[in-house]
């Protein structure tokens, strides 16, 4: 099957066309759409007629199910989530700060599936920073300084009970399930190995990283910002737009990406799916 790629020119990110999601893969079609994302990183795939069902029939075929800690899924299909924000909706926008999907975990996911259910005609875009990039940016010098230090990473900012979701959980139209299991920390290789790729990556993030081991809260929150600020530099930023029936497909291990708002007065509704490392069962 030969796909039609159209990258968006910017630091990541491309649109595919010529495969329908909605129908069973041939392992060929597979593999080509794997490696259109590995090399896009964030892959847009317009028009695809899917259902909760047929979603998370094809994110099988991407890898294991993913974990989605604190999110709860449709009553039908608990893999997939709700992303969603009615038109009156006043609670703090969800992952509105940049973030790689759960870096808490001990081995985080691989990819994120969001299909785009209903779209608003303005606003709403969602982010990416290319962690890759950012890391090849940096000077031999600097990657040689980091490549010794793990970053500690955990949802407490969010989830936990004093978190940012936590007080509108009762009037927000998403179902978050805060609780302290977040205040839970896990470390990682602040510069990571791709488990696929083999390139090396950034990986933190403002929503998830809080600290540095082995550096006071000063020391690391101090390396952590400036390098949270040269991870969002435009040139490793590229902004998603999104059309209804679009299914986006990221890669968490090389991106950190963020919702934006800006659609008040309309609802913005999409279906989520996590799929698990393929390399951790391999
Ligand atoms: C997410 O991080 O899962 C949601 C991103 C978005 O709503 O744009």
């Amino acid at each position: 099957m030969a796909l039609s790629i159209e990258p968006t020119g910017q630091t990541c990110g491309a649109l595919v066309r010529g495969i329908d999601l909605s129908e069973p893969l041939s392992g060929d079609a597979l593999a080509e759409l794997r490696q259109a994302w590995l090399t896009h990183q964030v892959i847009g795939l317009p028009d695809q007629q899917l259902t909760p069902d047929t979603l998370t029939r094809f994110a099988t075929r991407l890898g294991p199910n993913g974990d989605d800690p604190y999110l709860a899924g449709l009553p039908s299909n608990p893999r997939v989530v709700e992303v969603r924000r009615e038109p009156d909706e006043t609670t703090a926008l969800f992952a509105e700060s940049w973030h790689s999907d759960w870096s808490f975990l001990r081995t985080p996911p691989s990819a994120t599936l969001l299909y785009g259910v209903e779209i608003p005609p303005v606003g709403g875009d969602t982010m990416f920073a290319n962690l890759q990039a950012a890391c090849e940016a940096l000077s031999a010098a600097q990657r040689e300084a980091l490549s010794s230090l793990n970053a500690v990473h955990s949802a407490r900012n969010g989830y936990s009970l004093s978190g940012r979701y936590s007080k509108d959980d009762q009037t927000r139209s998403m179902k978050i399930k805060s609780d302290n299991s977040a205040l839970a920390t896990r470390s990682h290789p602040l510069i990571r190995t791709h488990p696929e790729t083999g390139k090396q990556v950034l990986f933190i993030s403002p929503a998830y990283t809080i600290g540095i081991e082995g550096m006071s809260d000063e020391e690391g929150g101090e390396l952590l910002r400036e390098l949270f600020a040269f991870i969002e530099r435009p040139e490793f930023v590229y902004q998603h737009k999104w059309a209804p029936k679009m299914l986006t497909i990221w890669d968490n291990r090389s991106l950190n990406h963020r919702a934006t708002g800006g659609y008040e007065g309309h609802r913005r509704l999409l279906q989520r799916v996590t799929v698990g490392e393929p390399t951790a069962h391999a």
